[in-house]
């Protein structure tokens, strides 16, 4: 049994760097945690007419972060805040009353930009309401990258000062997610 972590992406394209920034990292991660990327481009926008009956992406979506051990959002910056997409699987994964499928998980959050704010702002709005569904946010360290060129090669990231901080991150997660759920599992 490994340490499974649901990674959500908040940006949709295919070229995100949030997603090419996500895989490297959860290459870095194993053995300690182990990435489940739950896909979040299928949900119906957030309607609660549609409550009654569960659309099957949003049962898929819910069924998949009830079963991991923790969640990592990695969110991009669309004007200063985090992404819509983001937000809408946020409200399904809430949903219906009583039904929370993020109540108590462990969770972090981190973001990339192309730009030099590295998600300061999004962060800051996403972990407001992250705490509000009932998610346990690690506080540090804290994770901004301005993404730049050559962070990451053939899907790995880089040496350098950047691997070592998240070396650190992993290390810093882990151990947030036991002292949550007992001890993490490292895959043999
Ligand atoms: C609609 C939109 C709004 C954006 N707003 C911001 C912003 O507020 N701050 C920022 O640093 N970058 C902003 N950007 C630039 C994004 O950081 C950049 O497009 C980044 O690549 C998005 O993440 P992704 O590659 O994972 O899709 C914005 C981009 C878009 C498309």
């Amino acid at each position: 049994m490994t340490t499974k972590v649901a990674v959500i992406v908040g940006s949709l394209r295919k070229d995100s760097v949030n997603r090419l920034f996500a895989e490297a990292l959860g290459k870095l991660a194993r053995p300690k945690l182990q990435f489940h990327f739950v896909e979040i481009g299928d949900l119906p926008l957030y309607n609660q007419d549609l409550e009654g009956d569960l659309p099957a992406p949003v049962q898929r979506f819910k069924r998949e972060i009830e079963a991991a051990d923790a969640v990592l959002l990695v969110t991009p910056e669309f004007n200063r805040t985090f992404s819509a997409a983001l937000k809408n699987a946020i409200e399904w994964g809430s949903r219906p009353w009583g039904k929370n499928s993020w109540a108590g998980k462990p969770a972090a959050i981190i973001g990339a930009t192309l730009g030099a704010v590295g998600t300061a702002a999004a962060q800051s709005q996403l972990r407001s309401v992250a705490g509000a569904i009932g998610l346990h946010v690690i506080a540090n360290p804290e994770i901004y990258i301005s993404f730049q060129e050559g962070q990451v090669v053939n899907g790995e990231i880089a040496e350098g000062g950047l691997k070592q901080l998240l070396n650190g991150w992993v290390d810093g997660f882990s151990e947030w997610i036991g002292r949550l759920t007992g001890p993490v599992r490292a895959a043999a």
